[in-house]
Parts: structure tokens; sequence; C-alpha cells
């Protein structure tokens, strides 16, 4: 595997792969690597012949007050990981080289981006959206794989996508979670023993049973579940917790076909979030 960190290096040596008729897939990544993003490596190894895996710290899409330096980051290991899955390229750049000082074209969806964590967390969409469009470019992949832990990402770059004509298939995979049902999160390294938030998962298996059995009513079913994050997760102060058109992002105030119950909260150091499809029984 070879490692790469400038982006015109990059570039070539795609266009070169590409030149020969090799299916690049991507997995845009930034780093701390645990068994989801290795789940997403080996989705995408099975899409393409040549597998990249990008490892950038994305400085665009952290707030003032986050954690872009507390960020976790264990550069040799993650080399090793991507390594072992069958990664052929690591794209590792460093900030000025993605955002030399003029830098001044920034792409946003801004209904999409607003919405859910984008309320809290103003231009952090922005970021990620400008950022993956980078990498798409540099690397002209046929397919990127992406975690639905992070629904709402997965839509914004499936619309910037769309609305862009941009050639990507863009692949949602399914969250990979610790055995108590906690999603994998780079950001779980800064949970606490008895920070274990195994009850995010659990509230959200509840509403599922609940709008399976027949409840649609949306405000019914979310203050179901914030009240069970209230009992189960005292010391949680809850971001969001809302009932959501899965491919728009827009609530729903009853589930007529499926929904997205998505959530978000701060745990200590951590803010996690995590969601569930709503499939509407009864
Ligand atoms: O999901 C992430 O890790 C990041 O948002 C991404 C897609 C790598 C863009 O920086």
């Amino acid at each position: 595997m070879r490692t790469i960190s400038d982006p015109g290096e990059l570039q070539r040596r795609c266009l070169a792969w590409k030149g020969r008729g090799a299916r690049l897939g991507l997995v845009p990544t930034m780093g701390a690597f645990h068994q989801g993003h290795l789940a997403l490596m080996d989705r995408a190894r099975g899409l393409c012949d040549k597998l990249v895996v990008s490892l950038f710290v994305n400085p665009a899409q952290f707030g003032e007050n986050e954690d872009l330096a507390a960020y976790p980051r264990d550069f040799e290991a993650d080399r090793a990981r991507a390594e072992s899955v069958g990664a052929d390229l690591l794209f590792a750049p460093e900030p000025a080289a993605m955002y030399p000082p003029d830098h001044a074209t920034w792409i946003d969806v801004p209904d999409l981006g607003r919405r859910l964590c984008g309320a809290s967390r103003p231009g952090h969409f922005r970021g990620v959206c400008t950022v993956v469009a980078k990498l798409f470019m540099l690397i002209q992949p046929e397919a990127a794989v992406f975690g639905q832990k992070d629904w709402q990402q997965l839509a914004i770059i499936r619309r910037m996508v769309r609305d862009l004509n941009i050639p990507v298939r863009v692949v949602g995979h399914e969250t990979v979670r610790d055995p108590d049902g906690l999603a994998l999160s780079s950001r779980n390294a800064y949970l606490t023993a008895t920070e274990r938030a195994a009850a995010i998962r659990q509230g959200l298996l509840r509403l599922a049973r609940a709008a399976e059995a027949g409840q649609r009513d949306a405000a019914e079913l979310t203050r179901q579940l914030v009240q069970d994050l209230a009992r189960d997760l005292p010391a949680a102060r809850l971001d969001y917790a809302e009932i959501v058109d899965p491919e728009d992002l827009t609530p729903l105030t009853r589930l007529e076909g499926m929904g997205l119950a998505a959530v978000a909260l701060f745990l200590g150091r951590a803010r996690l979030i995590d969601n569930i499809l709503l499939q509407p029984g009864g």
C-alpha cells in the first residue's frame, strides 16, 4: 500500500489507474480506525479494483468550540489497519495542501445541512461537502462508501452528488456496533466505562417496535424516546430526538411510509449520534 500526501500526485496516480481500466473505490475517513471503518473498507474492496482510503481530520467541519485539536489520531496504527484490509492507497494530506490560504470555494446543501446535527453544528456539513467533493474530484472513484451511523451526512452527500451530477455511486453501509449495541465511533474513546450509552440503541429499538405495532404519531414516538433517554441516561444532555423523512430529512408528523428516528446527545466529553429506520405496521 502506498501513502500519498500530495493532492496532485494522488490525482495523477488515480487517473493513471483509471486510464488502465481500473474501477476505483473510496472510503473517506478522519482516521482513528475501528471495526466500523474496516467494514466500510471491506465493502468498498468488493466493489472496485483499486481501493483508496483517505485519512484527513478536516478542520473545515469542526466548529470553533469543537474537538479538532483533541480528535484521536494514530497514523501508524491506521496505516497498518488500512493495509491489512487490502487498501491500495492511503491519502493523508496536510490541512494546508487541502486548503491553501486563498482557498475560496465551498459547497453547501443548505436545507438538509441546517437540520438535525446542522442546527447545533453550523457550517459542519459545508465543511464535509467541500472536502468530500474535493476527494471525489481528486480520486474520481466509481463508488464511495459511507457509514449509515452518520445518516444525515450520507443523505447530504447523495443530494450533492445528484445536484452536481458527480459520477460517483454513493454506498451506505450499515452501522457496526459493540456487543452492547453502542454504535462504533472514534469519539467513543472519550467515554468512561460508566458513560457507555447502549441505552440509545435500546430506546431506538423500542421505538421501531412501537412503529411496527402501529404507532404512527411522530410526536408520540418522539415523546417516548425522549422519556426513555431521560430515564436510562440521566447524565446525558439531549441535543435532539426527531423523526424525519429518511431522504430529505424533513420532520414527519405521521409515519405514512418509512421514517428515520435520529438522536444526538452529549455524554461526558462525547457527542453521540445514532438512528434507526422506522417501518410503520399495524
Ligand atoms: O464521516 C467522516 O469521517 C467525515 O465526515 C468525512 C466523510 C471523512 C469527511 O471528512
